[in-house]
């Protein structure tokens, strides 16, 4: 263990397992929020949600993990952004417990060599949205999720809304692996112009960041379009389209219509329906989603 401004460090799976052990004979609950660092009020508003549920005698930890197991080959993995001096920072401000950084090395051993050989895989929820478009990327999320839980051994574990589809393949994994852990999810921190906030904004440029609220727009058009009863998918996506085609740096990548708890799609768009979209601005692939 290193005490480096503060918050005390755990860099292995072995060190991080014993400290949540003196930590739960001592009676202290551990509250957990994973994430991939590059950290923004988005993560912290989990932190602080995981404070509230431990409580001021409970430990809050955070873990920095950039995963390469759910980046495609293809993706962003070399240049996701990374600043732990400011993570660092912003988890002592915000009086978190503990930060749990593995390496690679110690989360996925002899993986270089094809000897690392155990995945989680969720079948059905992640057919859909990212697990249609980014095929490997689930596998590696819940795969790190249950290998960080075995790490930190949460009572709960705190989950952001803006990524809705990796919250409940999460809480499915949770619940079929007999994980003894609440699994909480917390509303999207949003910018003052309603994007909501994400490491990946850092990738845009001025014109693409203002393009990028066309995301927003496409919920808040969808929620005013359901207002007046029922909507069909094709109509509605149609419409969405024609908004996104307005920005001239947007692709919309998908954009469906479903139950927000059963994440089943549905035939007819109505108050209650979860839209979610993912649209790429330039190079940047950005995703968010809302209740109607
Ligand atoms: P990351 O993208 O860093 O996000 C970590 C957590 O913060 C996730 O639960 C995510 O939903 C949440 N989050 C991100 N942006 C948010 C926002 N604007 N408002 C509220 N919560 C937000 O998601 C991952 O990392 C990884 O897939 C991970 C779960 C850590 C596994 O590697």
């Amino acid at each position: 263990m290193r005490i480096v401004c503060g918050v005390k460090t755990y860099s292995t799976p072995a060190a991080m397992q014993r400290a949540a052990k003196l930590w739960k004979q001592e009676g202290r609950r551990i509250g957990f929020v994973p994430t991939m660092g590059y950290l923004h009020d988005g993560h912290m508003s989990l932190v602080r949600d995981a404070r509230k549920r431990v409580g001021p005698n409970g430990i809050v930890v955070v873990s920095i993990y950039v995963n390469p197991t759910q980046f495609a080959p293809t993706e962003d993995l070399s240049r996701y952004p990374r600043d732990l001096k400011r993570d660092r920072a912003l988890c002592r401000a915000e009086g978190v417990d503990a930060l749990f950084l593995p390496s690679d090395a110690v989360m996925y051993p002899g993986r270089d060599a094809g000897a690392y050989s155990t995945y989680v895989v969720e079948e059905r929820l992640t057919r859909r949205m990212e697990g249609a478009s980014r095929p490997a990327h689930f596998r590696g999320v819940t795969t790190v999720v249950a290998k960080l839980f075995n790490c930190v051994l949460p009572d709960v574990s705190v989950f952001g809304a803006k990524d809705w589809q990796q919250a409940a393949v999460i809480r499915r994994m949770t619940t079929d692996l007999n994980f003894p852990i609440q699994i909480v999810v917390a509303p999207t921190g949003r910018a003052e112009d309603g994007l909501a906030l994400s490491s990946r904004n850092a990738y845009l440029n001025p014109e693409e960041r203002e393009q990028a609220t066309v995301l927003i727009r496409s919920i808040e058009a969808a929620r005013t379009a359901v207002r007046r009863g029922p909507v069909g998918v094709a109509d509605l996506t149609k419409a969405i389209r024609r908004l996104i085609a307005t920005a001239p740096a947007a692709k919309l990548d998908y954009v469906e219509f479903f139950h927000g708890e059963s994440l089943e799609p549905v035939d007819e768009v109505r108050k209650g329906t979860h839209m979610a979209l993912a649209v790429f601005l330039g190079k940047t692939r950005l995703i968010d989603n809302g209740r109607l």
